[in-house]
């Protein structure tokens, strides 16, 4: 069983966050367990389509998701998100929106090379050639954490392992592996 709380994945576009976003979702879906993923591309299709990328519009996704968030702990489901959040101060925003305990935040940490090199949705190279105003990583900032948050490092470990990772980080929090 995991406990009920969020699981706020956070990091560079391309980085992997929906990828083991999803990959957790499955594993916790195991056992009946009622989970949901709010995953930052999709949401601003819905709810958050008439928010941009200023740093305004970036910090109103965020409280809105959080918000979400709030809703569905409230009916016993694991929240799961995916999102950019590049911004420390929103970050801590966040926490404060959900409450300290009720939040695990997990930095997908991969070197914006990295991340360009996969660029799965082609935008790394759009926003290289000015067609995506403040594109994260290139034309907008990505504020590396400064609180102590549990991060995994998806250019040096595999997807496999890195699941493992958060699995037992979420099962009982502990040192950063
Ligand atoms: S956040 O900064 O507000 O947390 P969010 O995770 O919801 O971002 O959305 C990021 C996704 O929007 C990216 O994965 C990418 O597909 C798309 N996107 C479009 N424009 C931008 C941009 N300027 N910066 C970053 N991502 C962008």
């Amino acid at each position: 069983m995991y406990p009920l709380k969020v699981i706020w994945f956070f990091g560079l576009s391309g980085a992997g966050k929906s990828t083991l976003a999803e990959q957790v979702r499955l594993q916790i879906s195991i056992d009946d367990q009622k989970v949901c993923l709010l995953d930052g591309d999709i949401i601003r299709k819905g709810i958050n389509n008439n928010l941009g990328f200023s740093r305004d519009d970036r910090k109103e996704n965020v409280r809105r998701i959080s918000e979400i968030c709030k809703i569905l702990l409230q009916v016993d489901a694991i929240p799961i998100v995916a999102a950019i959040t590049p911004y420390e101060s929103h970050r801590l925003m966040v926490q404060n929106i959900l409450g300290k305990d009720n939040i695990t935040f997990v930095h997908v940490s991969c070197p914006i090379e990295e991340c360009e090199k996969r660029d799965p949705k082609g935008l790394y190279k759009k926003a290289r050639k000015g067609e995506i105003p403040n594109f994260t990583g290139i034309t907008d900032v990505f504020e590396t954490p400064n609180f102590d948050h549990f991060s995994v490092k998806t250019e040096r470990d595999s997807i496999e392992s890195c699941l493992d990772k958060i699995l037992e980080y979420q099962r009982k929090p502990k040192v950063n592996i």
